[in-house]
């Protein structure tokens, strides 16, 4: 799919996990104002996005969706709350808007939070906000009306519905399935959640008018995702939430390392938002925290920031501002990186750019220092010529013939660009100084 925008990962913030539900106008707007005034929005970081916890858990009866107005104030404009306020302001900033949803019949914050249970009784219709059943209205709502320019679509709610594709599929459920179930997808029950989604999409393609959009996926377990997300939505995760845990970014990263197929200009896998900045990857673990920022960019990740943006630190910030760091993510050829070494503990990311460069990254998995070994093979680059390693955290340059060592620090990763002599197919090699191929 390439009719959404994202030609190169998405790059904002996000309010969930700094927030979670308890997310609010005045938070949502002090982080973009952080985005402004520390120039991140002018490196790439534009999308302002409101995860769960936006909306009051009722429909009106005539399906209508309803603001929480007492955390988005400037939602309340009458009968019907409106969020145009709110994204008319954000895009004067320069920004761009995201709103969450859910596949199924409703979220899941709305699922599991206590809040949920303290909202106004209504019929249960009235009580499902997700957009199953709903999709048209809601997502001509959310593109067309309040002018929304990114949409998550997560998957807590599929879990209850009739479509589920496993099930689906088995002879037994199919013939115990009442049809009635089947026909209330609107003819959508051949492709089960992956036809849910489609939908959306589609009404996307309706409603969003020429505003370029991003269709972000977020489910990895059910409906065999992992085979079609790349084909629906713009980004498409791969993994349960992030945590700010050391062992959950790398569960998280692994399961992404593998799928350099399924990521190209338009579709990207989504390892889920940065958690830099909190727990095992706040201020005091700075290796931790770089780590983190650029393995994402390294594998395409959207670089969605999770954190407070009041309480930006400069030691945030650099890492968050890297430039060089963020041009390997935001690279024209949206080329994944792939392994080129892999033991147990460190592991050496290549990324092939547009310009023929490479973007590499020695990362050390371990709490101990590491030995690794670059060579210019993994590089493809002619052994025999100088190739020069600028490193992207300290900006000093070096370079080596065939081989060279660097000890890692424990859970630290070294990031360069490689420029060298460029091994073609058919065993040439391009010189990068002479422009000669020999
Ligand atoms: C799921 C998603 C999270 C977040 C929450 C909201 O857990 O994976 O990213 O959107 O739902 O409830
Ligand atoms: C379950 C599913 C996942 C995903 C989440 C919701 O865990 O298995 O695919 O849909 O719910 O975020």
């Amino acid at each position: 799919n390439t009719d959404g925008s994202a030609a190169v990962p998405p790059m904002g913030w996000s309010s969930w996990n700094a927030f979670n539900s308890d997310v609010d106008e005045e938070k949502v707007l002090a982080s973009a104002q952080a985005l402004i005034d520390t120039k991140l929005r002018d490196i790439g970081y534009r999308y302002v996005n409101i995860d769960d916890g936006w909306w009051l858990k009722r429909r009106q009866p005539d399906g209508r969706l309803l603001i929480r107005t007492s955390h988005f104030p400037s939602a309340a404009t009458g009968a019907d709350t409106s969020f145009r306020p709110f994204t008319d302001r954000l895009h004067a900033m320069g920004l761009k808007v995201g709103i969450y949803s859910d596949i199924g019949r409703n979220s899941c914050g709305q699922i599991y939070t206590p809040d949920f249970k303290n909202q106004p009784e209504g019929s249960v219709a009235e009580r499902e906000v997700g957009l199953y059943g709903h999709v048209d209205q809601d997502i001509r709502l959310f593109f067309a009306e309040w002018n929304f320019d990114f949409l998550k679509v997560d998957g807590c709610g599929a879990r209850g519905l009739p479509v589920d594709a496993p099930r689906v599929k088995s002879g037994l459920y199919r013939a115990l399935t009442p049809l009635v179930d089947m026909q209330s997808l609107g003819g959508s029950d051949i492709g089960g959640i992956r036809g849910l989604y489609e939908q959306v999409h589609t009404a996307l393609n309706t409603h969003a008018g020429d505003r370029p959009y991003v269709y972000s996926l977020c489910l990895w377990g059910a409906g065999d995702v992992r085979a079609w997300g790349k084909d629906v939505g713009n980004t498409s995760r791969t993994s349960d939430d992030i945590q700010p845990v050391w062992p959950r970014m790398l569960t998280n990263l692994d399961t992404v390392t593998h799928r350099a197929l399924y990521a190209h200009p338009g579709s990207w896998n989504d390892p889920d938002m940065l958690f830099v900045g909190t727990g095992d990857f706040d201020a005091a673990h700075s290796a931790e925290a770089r780590s983190h920022f650029a393995l994402w960019a390294m594998l395409n990740a959207p670089l969605i920031i999770g954190y407070d943006l009041r309480k930006l630190t400069p030691d945030l910030l650099a890492i968050f501002g890297n430039a060089d760091i963020v041009a390997l993510n935001q690279d024209a050829a949206g080329n994944q990186a792939v392994l080129a070494y892999d033991s147990s503990e460190v592991q050496t990311f290549v990324k092939t750019l547009a310009d023929g460069s490479k973007g590499v990254a020695l990362f050390n998995r371990t709490a101990s220092p590491a030995k690794a070994v670059l060579t210019a093979e993994q590089l493809k680059m002619l052994p025999t010529a100088d190739v020069r390693l600028k490193n992207l955290w300290t900006k000093k340059e070096q370079s080596f013939r065939k081989e060279i060592a660097v000890t890692l620090a424990p859970h630290e990763t070294l990031i360069f660009r490689a420029t060298g002599t460029r091994r073609l197919p058919g065993g040439l090699y391009l010189s990068e100084q002479t422009g000669r191929v020999n």
